[in-house]
């Protein structure tokens, strides 16, 4: 049985998964409520596996954290007469009632440190805070809801599944994930617990792997192996969408996180924040690639501090321009996402081939909005 999260102040390991939470709803939220008219009234927040709301010291949990990024919008949300609705599902009767607890105790605290009585948040109809608790089995729970999912599938949804170990995210769930369109997930997965027990019949009925799937990966790359098994169900599925990876070593553990989407913006937003994590390799919390890159030392030749993840990276894009694989900026842009890297980084090599005279010096770059940029050849 998983040690309760709850019992014990968070460790390393989850404040790094709770602040990629937190940073890519900092992301998220103002790309549909600052805008000048927005295009959708209502957004949705799903927290499937909420848990209490802190820690023993008071750390903020994924359900608060939530409520302390959309406050941060509230004028803006009253303004524009927006929608922002939350679920909180929590499979514990005790940790459900905790948790209301501690919602109730950050929205007392928000009204009382508010000045702006000109908005009356202090009558309940006008807080921002349209909250739903359940207290159900996350499978139960999905299965009765998803009908409805998918008829507001108009509307942009966030949603967090951070259940313990790897049971919950079946091929039936993450195809499920898959299918609502507007919806932007991360979900979190013990990786080396798969990576321990992956022969073992219990296991392969939640993760379709085998012990050769792992071959010439170490344990500490094991959430690098989870990620292309996602990544092929979603091939198998025909589904576009937009996925990325990010390990966490806590321990001798690895865990990780999985996130998607199907919006271009999405991903490039999600893997903004990781770089920021990890400026080397922007998929781990840890030296994934075992190189002891320490940019306060350099290392005697230059390229030995250049992360292999980056070089095989410029080598790749590099020759697909030159095989003609890639034909477009867009090209680029779409290989370098699905490779886990930003926009400079390919923009890095392009200037180098323009330089070269091997792509049109009219070729439109930019480093960030990249869904808006217009498309031209190299
Ligand atoms: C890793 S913790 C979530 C922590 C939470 N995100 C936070 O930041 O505090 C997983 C939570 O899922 C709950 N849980 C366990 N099994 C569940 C199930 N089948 N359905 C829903 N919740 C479940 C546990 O009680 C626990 O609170």
């Amino acid at each position: 049985m998983a040690t309760d999260i709850h019992s014990k102040p968070f460790d390393e390991g989850t404040q790094i998964k709770l602040q990629i939470v937190r940073d890519y709803l900092k992301e998220w939220l103002p790309v549909f409520i600052m805008k000048k008219v927005p295009t959708w009234k209502k957004l949705f927040i799903y927290d499937f596996f909420a848990g209490e709301g802190s820690d023993t010291v008071g750390n903020y949990g994924s359900p608060l954290i939530i409520l302390d990024e959309i406050r941060k919008y509230c004028n803006a949300i009253q303004e524009k007469e927006m929608l922002v609705k939350i679920v909180l599902n929590e499979y514990s009767e005790k940790k459900t009632e905790r948790l209301k607890k501690s919602c109730a105790d950050y929205i007392d605290t928000c009204r009382a440190s508010l000045k702006h009585d000109s908005l009356s948040c202090k009558e309940d109809g006008n807080c921002v805070f349209h909250l739903v608790f359940e207290n159900q089995d996350f499978q139960d729970f999905f299965g009765s809801i998803y009908s409805t999912m998918q008829n507001l599938s108009d509307y942009p949804r966030f949603i967090f599944l951070d259940q313990y170990g790897v049971r919950h995210v079946t091929k039936e769930v993450f195809n499920k994930l898959l299918a609502l369109v507007r919806t932007d997930f991360i979900f979190f997965i013990s990786s080396s617990y798969v990576h321990r027990f992956v022969e073992n019949p219990e296991f392969q009925k939640y993760i379709d792997l085998e012990r050769k799937d792992f071959d010439g990966k170490n344990l500490y790359q094991c959430h690098r192996v989870l990620f292309d098994y996602y990544k092929s169900l979603s091939e198998l599925n025909h589904t576009k969408i937009y996925l990325a990876p990010f390990s966490i070593k806590k321990g001798k553990n690895v865990y990780g996180l999985i996130f998607g989407s199907h919006h271009k913006l999405g991903i490039e937003k999600f893997l903004k924040v990781c770089w920021s994590q990890n400026p080397q390799t922007g998929d781990a919390n840890f030296d994934i690639d075992n190189q002891k890159i320490n940019s306060s030392e350099p290392k005697l030749f230059p390229d030995q501090d250049v992360p292999r993840k980056v070089e095989m990276f410029e080598n790749e894009l590099q020759r697909k321009i030159y095989m003609k694989e890639l034909k477009t900026n867009i090209d680029v842009y779409d290989f370098t996402f699905d490779f886990g890297m930003l926009p400079s980084h390919a923009n890095k090599v392009i200037r180098n081939l323009i330089s070269k005279g091997k792509v049109a010096e009219g070729v439109k770059l930019s480093s960030s909005n990249i869904h808006k940029l217009e498309e031209t050849s190299l």
